[in-house]
């Protein structure tokens, strides 16, 4: 299993999958949202011997500055529970990190998310409409996480796909 910068060609299986996985079409629609509104930082997918089975994005936040937003992450469902979220997760992190950006900020299970070092305790400071128990962050430049206060502001795509 290779995991690697997602390329226009894959947009059609990259649907595909998020349809599957969520059961709705709102995740595929707002990834192509993001695409358009030119908010994406890293799309990668997951390639299994040329089958794409994986994808996560990650979109820039329009505040806290020089932060970024995880979602979503999905894997097929035939394909998962063998690591795969993971490791899309484990290089987005990877790529976010070498790309600069001081944290990342996502809205999901703690159960999964603080395995990677995500916390929810570490947004304590964001003013935001969203659930604080399932919000979280991880830092990803020494120190940054003392700068993440004020309005959590997602990219304007989150609000207009419901
Ligand atoms: C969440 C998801 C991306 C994980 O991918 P995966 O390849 O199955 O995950 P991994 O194999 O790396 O990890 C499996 C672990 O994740 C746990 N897990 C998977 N989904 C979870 C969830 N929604 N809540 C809590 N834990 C979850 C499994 O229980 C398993 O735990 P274990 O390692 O302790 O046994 C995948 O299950 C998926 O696509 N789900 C549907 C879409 C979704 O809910 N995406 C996340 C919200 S954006």
């Amino acid at each position: 299993m290779n995991i690697r910068a997602a390329a226009p060609a894959d947009s059609e299986a990259v649907r595909t999958i998020l349809r599957q996985a969520f059961g709705q079409d709102a995740e595929a629609d707002l990834v192509e949202a993001l695409r358009e509104s030119g908010d994406v930082v890293t799309e990668l997918v997951a390639d299994e011997g040329g089958q794409i089975v994986g994808h996560i994005l990650l979109s820039e936040l329009q505040s806290p500055d020089r932060c970024v937003a995880l979602a979503p992450v999905s894997v097929q469902s035939d394909f998962q529970g063998r690591g795969i979220g993971s490791a899309l997760i484990r290089e987005a992190i990877e790529r976010a990190k070498s790309g600069g950006w001081l944290a990342m900020i996502l809205l999901g299970e703690p159960d999964y998310y603080s395995r990677f070092g995500f916390s929810v305790g570490a947004c304590a400071k964001l003013e935001t409409s969203y659930p604080k128990d399932y919000m979280m962050a991880l830092e990803l430049r020494p120190g940054s996480l003392a700068k993440l206060h004020g309005n959590l502001a997602y990219p304007a795509a989150f609000d207009q796909v419901s």
